[in-house]
């Protein structure tokens, strides 16, 4: 990582004294005085937290239980539940009136409910429930678009003590059906379509779908939210309407009280080897970093509007739309549609008709809008009044410093802090960030990490590196959000992020860089076979699968290569069973292997590129080398050593592009 990506232009945003005055955390000693009270007694600086933040029913009487590593167990004897929390804890704060939820349809139409209002919903959804025999340790699938609705059935399986696994309204049938089955749900909670962009997609004719691939025996019912009133196939006796569900159920629900430990949710992502794995993550501790890393890093206070344009399908829908924003009492816009639907002012739009004061999304979007805006100088950040905006912030993947620049400028006029979020699925909420009051920014740099995180860069052997020199991040102590195991595979779980050569710490699958100076992070890229695609984490190992069970492939690999619009963009190199095709009939088997990805995992994971060859490069033991493929996916020269190659004429075929 070269020093200029560190030290873009040469400065540092210094947060504005205004600013600094009225921050959560207020100033650089602030931060240092909450990282000290954590280092010399983590146990009582997270005890502290955990009371001051969250409702015990009952309270925790340990901390955290280190007794069995690395299944870290946080304030397992408290009882709470994270629906009260978000719910009756702040009606009881005098936040009944107030918005919780602004949801903005994707035809504009815009619908709002209060803290109240959600109460009565998500308690009558959880009688609903209870009354279709979903109980307390059950799992439920829920694959539903942006809409209160989705916030409804997170909320009201945490009610009563389910555990939901949210997937992705984007993915397949057969991704679909592979999460039921590996979670064994016996519920799921769906729509009858999505809206995006101005057409209706499917997604209960999809869940049809999944079912009918077999392995669901154990789903029982189906939920459907009805969205569009498009016409719908409907099982008598499994299929249910989301608002028959909910009718004449009463307004009021007893929480059912959980241990701290009890899990959520499972969110399914993807990692280098296998099938995706199930993240499972806590209520306790998870909630207490949701709702902390609302109050130090979004700097949220009561008249705050907070926007997170993810989707609830991803880790960053579940901690900043349907738990932290509510955690905290905040006001939140919850959006269906795209960012470039009618236009690519459509974000801007919002935030000025939202009067929205915190802003949260991801480097692709930025990028995208970037492009847009050139192309159509009404979609333009300038012809709208961002005034509102204090606070921006990113995630997902690096944040190109030009990117950086752009925001900072356009959209937050040089006054707005932009938070650079680093995180992931298993790490529950923020780890690596600025806090805007606090942190001068570095555009492009993540900055420092949060209090308590013992973020470090280290060798392969767990020591660690000297600042200027990269490495791999780890986090070297336990903290309340982390994740808690892989679903039905402790084993894996051990293997992935606690490897034995490590000295016991957490192991992100990032490369990372401490600047010699500031001690500021960069994060330089995953250092698996994990691609980021637009902030879409994906696993080369589940792409190269779903290639090769199509009947035409005998071979393939995948790799990523560096874009300018999605941050990296899956190339594929496919051997076929018949004879290298060329010409229209390559062009015209790469557009069928690309619809077949597509079906098979999500239209997300299909390639960009396709190359077709007689063999892959391979070693004289049969290895693929893909740090060749690499390189060529790039357009380089290969300039490594290559005699271990056992078929070096391969490359020039391999480096032909379609
Ligand atoms: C990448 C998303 C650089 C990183 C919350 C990580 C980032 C993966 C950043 C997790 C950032 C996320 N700067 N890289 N600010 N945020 N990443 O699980 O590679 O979908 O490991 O969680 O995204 O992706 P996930």
């Amino acid at each position: 990582m070269s020093t200029e990506v560190l030290h873009h232009e040469n400065r540092l945003f210094s947060p504005d004294p205004s600013f600094v005055a009225q921050a959560n955390v207020s100033g650089m000693e602030a931060y240092h005085a909450l990282c000290a009270e954590a280092r010399q007694d983590p146990d009582a600086f997270w005890g502290r937290l955990a009371k001051e933040n969250l409702y015990w029913q009952r309270p925790f009487t340990k901390v955290l239980d280190e007794s069995n590593p690395p299944f870290f167990k946080w304030f397992e004897d408290g009882l709470t539940n994270a629906s009260y929390n978000c719910l009756e804890r702040q009606i009881q704060k005098g936040n009944a009136q107030k918005t919780a939820i602004l949801f903005e349809a994707d035809d504009g139409s815009v619908t709002s409910i209060t803290y109240q209002a959600l109460y009565a919903r998500v308690c009558r959804f959880a009688n609903g429930l209870k009354a279709l025999g979903v109980g307390k340790g059950d799992r439920v699938v829920i694959y539903i678009p942006m809409s209160i609705e989705g916030v409804v059935a997170m909320q009201a399986c945490a009610r009563i003590g389910a555990t939901h696994s949210v997937v992705f309204g984007g993915f397949s049938a057969k991704s679909l059906q592979e999460r039921i089955v590996d979670v064994g749900a016996t519920a799921l909670i769906t729509a009858d379509e999505q809206r995006r962009g101005g057409k209706s997609l499917p997604l209960k004719t999809i869940v049809d779908e999944a079912l009918a691939l077999g392995g669901c025996e154990a789903l029982k019912t189906v939920v459907i939210y009805q969205r569009t009133g498009g016409n719908i196939p409907f099982v008598a006796g499994r299929d249910h309407w989301m608002h028959a569900v909910e009718e004449g159920q009463p307004e009021t629900c007893e929480p059912e009280w959980v241990s701290a430990e009890h899990p959520l949710f499972v969110l399914y992502t993807s990692g280098s080897t296998g099938k995706p794995k199930g993240v499972q993550h806590s209520t306790g501790g998870y909630l207490l970093w949701a709702s902390l890393t609302m109050t130090w890093v979004f700097d949220i206070k009561p008249a705050d509007v907070f926007w997170c344009t993810a989707d609830i399908g991803w880790v960053t829908g579940h901690s900043y739309i349907a738990y932290g924003p509510l955690a905290v009492g905040a006001t939140q816009v919850v959006f269906e549609g795209v960012p470039t639907y009618p236009n690519a002012g459509r974000f801007w739009d919002m935030i000025a008709r939202h009067g929205v004061t915190v802003f949260y999304t991801a480097p692709t979007a930025i990028r995208s809008l970037i492009k847009a805006s050139d192309a159509d100088p009404a979609a333009h950040p300038r012809n709208f009044n961002l005034s509102t905006l204090r606070l921006l912030g990113s995630v997902g993947e690096p944040i190109n410093p030009e990117a950086w620049m752009w925001y900072y400028k356009n959209v937050g006029h040089e006054r707005c802090p932009i938070v650079d979020t680093f995180w992931q699925t298993e790490t529950g909420g923020h780890m690596i960030t600025p806090l805007p009051g606090a942190t001068p920014l570095v555009p492009g740099s993540c900055t420092l990490p949060l209090p308590g995180i013992e973020a470090a860069i280290v060798d392969e052997t767990g020591h660690d590196m000297p600042n200027g020199q990269g490495g791999i991040l780890v986090v070297k102590r336990p903290w309340p959000a982390m994740i808690r195991t892989i679903w039905g595979d402790p084993e894996r779980f051990q293997k992935s992020y606690y490897p034995a050569e490590l000295q016991g710490y957490y192991l992100a699958g990032d490369g990372a860089i401490r600047d010699e100076k500031s001690g500021y992070f960069t994060i330089t890229g995953r250092i698996d076979d994990v691609l980021n695609v637009s902030g879409h984490r994906m696993g080369t190992m589940e792409i190269e699968s779903a290639l090769v069970a199509n009947p035409l492939v005998a071979e393939a690999a995948v790799v990523g290569r560096p874009d300018d619009m999605t941050g990296e963009a899956i190339v594929a190199y496919v051997v076929l069973k018949q004879a290298r095709p060329e010409g229209d009939e390559a062009k015209k088997i790469a557009t069928e292997l690309r619809n077949w990805v597509g079906k098979e995992i999500g239209p997300i994971a299909k390639p960009k590129e396709i190359r077709f060859g007689d063999n892959l490069p391979k070693t004289r033991s049969g290895k693929i080398m893909r740090r060749l493929l690499r390189v060529i996916a790039k357009g380089d020269e290969v300039t490594q050593d290559i005699s271990t190659l056992e078929n070096p004429a391969i490359l020039s075929q391999l480096k032909e592009t379609l």
